[in-house]
């Protein structure tokens, strides 16, 4: 049975007192009050990981992802951390090719293919990112749109790292909008990715593997998106930082 999740990406948000703080709120209100088959993971900004790791530690239902990291092991890269220097942080999974990320750093599948490889090289787990533009929706090139980047990023992994691989799907104009892609366009679009994994590593790895959904996914939709059967969870930006919002997402099963 592939594994529910909800992941909360903070983006460029809180200082460190403010990170503490939501973190401490999220473990408290986790404790008791959360289906503890649900998995949950704070990617808060690099420099509060460690910290992070530290506050969740001995709670076995939450993890600490990035959410970026370069492709290269180490070396000259001017402001850019490595896989490996976030696994020596006790870091588990790390976000890869969110939009923003490929929009405003130019990340294109092939660099982001090459990170994915990093990642899992260095025993993390993917959260590997797609998503269209609302002018790629409009013009009907969609599918075309997440099977490039679907293609590009992940398919010449191998069965066994391809199953170590989580998929949040995002479409960019639902990112940060306010307007949520509808149960049904979210459904549509995840069913559309398993059975591109179904042709590629066959319907066993395909029923394995952990297809998120992001873009204002909050505490009033996550329900009737997470109802849907090939939405296995959320990626979610606004609503984690905030901690009752947040649990209340991951309680939204
Ligand atoms: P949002 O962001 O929930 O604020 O729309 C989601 C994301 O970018 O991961």
């Amino acid at each position: 049975m592939r594994k529910k999740i909800v992941a909360g990406n903070w983006k460029m948000n809180n200082t460190f007192e403010e990170g503490v703080k939501l973190t401490n709120e999220i473990i408290e209100l986790s404790k008791n009050k959360t289906d503890k088959n649900v998995g949950i993971i704070l990617c808060p900004p690099f420099f509060f990981l460690q910290k992070c790791v530290e506050l969740i530690k001995n709670n076995s239902q939450i993890s600490v992802g990035a959410q970026n990291c370069h492709s290269e092991i180490k070396g000259a890269f001017t402001g850019e951390v490595s896989a490996t220097m976030l696994k020596s942080v006790g870091v588990k999974y790390v976000i890869i090719g969110h939009s923003e990320r490929r929009s405003y750093f130019k990340e294109d599948n092939i660099f982001l293919s090459k990170k994915v490889k990093q990642v899992l090289a260095t025993g993390l787990f993917p959260i590997y990112c797609c998503g269209e533009t609302l002018p790629e929706r409009e013009s009907g090139k969609l599918f075309d749109i997440i099977k490039t980047q679907i293609e590009g990023g992940l398919f010449d992994l191998s069965k066994e790292d391809f199953l170590k691989t989580i998929i949040a799907y995002e479409p960019v104009w639902a990112i940060g909008t306010g307007v949520t892609a509808t149960s049904e366009q979210a459904q549509e679009m995840h069913e559309f990715i398993r059975k591109l994994i179904i042709q590629k590593y066959g319907s066993d790895v395909a029923g394995e593997t952990t297809i998120l959904y992001g873009g204002s996914c909050n505490s009033k939709n996550a329900k009737e998106l997470f109802a849907n059967k090939d939405v296995d969870g959320g990626l979610i930006g606004g609503a984690s930082l905030k901690s009752q919002d947040f649990i209340d997402i991951v309680n939204s099963f």
